[in-house]
């Protein structure tokens, strides 16, 4: 087989491979999941995620969802572009999440966070993930809403080796 063959072979493969993964990371912005607590509900939370690539992001989310389930809350977790991430009455908290690209937030939360409105007295926290470099893409996110006059209770950036006690101080937080 020659050299170009096998370079074909190889591109197409990685081709093939990078396709699969996007299109996961695409079909989990339209998903949503409700977690439901095992008594009464105290209370309704709504978190927004980016599923981002390699599901840090996601697990950021579910450890906070399952934590806010264990205080008595009922948990949407959604991606952005679900109808669910845009229906926000009747909630108290409001969390979103993002990988960091380049520094920043993924556009398709930058686009979500531009495109929220709000209603009156729900609390929000924004975190990131990413590796352990010190750029603000937590910032970044906060600055967004910053603009349109939103209180942002709770921002963090999450790095590589953050653990479900950061995650559950989050939680915390943004309960006080
Ligand atoms: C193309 C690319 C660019 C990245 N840029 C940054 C960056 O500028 N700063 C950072 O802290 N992490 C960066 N990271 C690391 C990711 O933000 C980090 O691994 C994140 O937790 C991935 O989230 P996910 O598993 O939900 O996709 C980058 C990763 C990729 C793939």
């Amino acid at each position: 087989m020659g050299i170009l063959k096998i370079i074909g072979i190889v591109l197409a493969i990685i081709m093939v491979a990078a396709a699969g993964v996007w299109l996961f990371s695409l079909s989990g912005s339209y998903a949503a999941e409700t977690l439901k607590p095992d008594g009464a509900v105290t209370g309704k939370a709504l978190i927004v995620y980016d599923p981002g690539l390699s599901g840090n992001t996601k697990n950021v989310a579910s450890s906070m969802a399952n934590d806010l389930k264990a205080k008595g809350y009922e948990v949407v977790l959604a991606g952005p572009k679900s109808s669910d991430a845009s229906k926000l009455s009747g909630y108290s908290i409001l969390m979103v999440g993002s990988p960091t690209y380049g520094g920043k937030p993924s556009g398709t939360i930058n686009s979500y966070l531009e495109g929220l409105n709000l209603p009156e007295n729900i609390t929000v926290g924004v975190y990131s993930t990413g590796g352990t470099d010190n750029n603000d893409s937590n910032q970044f996110m906060a600055d967004i809403l910053k603009k349109s006059s939103v209180r942002v209770e709770v921002s963090e950036k999450f790095g590589s080796s953050a653990d479900k006690v950061e995650y559950s101080n989050f939680v915390s937080q943004i309960l006080t």
